[in-house]
């Protein structure tokens, strides 16, 4: 898959070990982020991620901060994105199966009761299901229209 990530200071080891764990399976990954611990304001990351993704080459895209939730909040008001905040393995799948989000957030400082990297694989591995979740999908696409 074709991946594009982007993260703020909340989430620099976390990020790395992403990339490092999508590289590894064979992933390409195309890094906005950043490596160091300086302050950037995550806003604008989401921003750079979410406009790259939108160029069309993207299976999907990560972005990552403290908590993972500025930084989703951020993405989620750029047209077009369905950025999910998950929790762990089961909401990862769903927010494939049923919202079928085009973008996974994940926060460095928070604690995961389930390993980050394995919450990632689930929604990779997960598909869309379609039928009278793509009803909702499209409903929630409609509000940016109003
Ligand atoms: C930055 O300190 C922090 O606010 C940010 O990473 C994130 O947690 C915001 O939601």
């Amino acid at each position: 898959m074709n991946i594009v990530i982007a993260n703020d200071q909340g989430a620099v080891e976390l990020t790395k070990k992403i990339i490092k764990h999508l590289e590894v399976a064979g992933h390409t990954v195309n890094y906005l982020g950043i490596d160091h611990e300086e302050s950037i304001d995550y806003p604008d990351q989401a921003e750079k991620a979410c406009i790259e993704y939108k160029k069309g080459d993207y299976d999907f895209g990560i972005v990552c901060c403290g908590t993972g939730i500025g930084i989703s909040i951020a993405a989620n008001k750029v047209k077009g994105i369905r950025c999910a905040l998950v929790q762990d393995i089961y909401s990862a799948q769903k927010a494939k199966q049923h919202n079928n989000a085009n973008f996974i957030a994940f926060g460095g400082r928070i604690e995961y009761k389930e390993k980050p990297l394995d919450i990632l694989d689930a929604f990779i591995k997960t598909d869309f299901e379609g039928g009278r979740h793509q009803r909702r999908v499209t409903k929630i696409m409609d509000i940016e229209s109003k």
